[in-house]
């Protein structure tokens, strides 16, 4: 059975001298810490995490996706995967204090 949300978070990793990337945000913690949560807050049928690749603005990683929605969270930390889990993935209303914001055309 397929879940009802897919989070995508990116871990990926990018040489220093390519500029800043999640995976050096700390993206592996919070890919953790979200599969933990759901587990313990019995979840698992009902979302479902995977790593990967960069998913671009780097800069502002740690960067992740939920669908179906296509909400793009940035500069998440490990502190604000509670609030995703629980007002996102349980209650249906994104955190609109993460998500990202296109720069302002110039
Ligand atoms: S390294 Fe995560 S979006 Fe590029």
């Amino acid at each position: 059975m397929l879940p009802e949300k897919h989070i995508f978070v990116c871990i990926a990793n990018r040489p220093p001298m390519a500029g800043d990337s999640c995976g050096a945000a700390g993206s592996r913690e919070i890919l953790e810490r979200l599969q933990m949560q759901i587990m313990e807050k019995g979840l698992e049928t009902k979302a479902r995490v995977n790593g990967c690749t960069c998913i671009g603005p780097c800069e502002q990683g740690v960067n992740m996706i939920v669908y179906p929605e296509g909400v793009f969270y940035t500069r998440v930390t490990p502190d604000d995967v509670g609030e995703i889990v629980d007002e996102h993935l349980v209650a249906g209303r994104p955190v609109e204090r993460l998500i990202y914001q296109a720069p302002a055309p110039q």
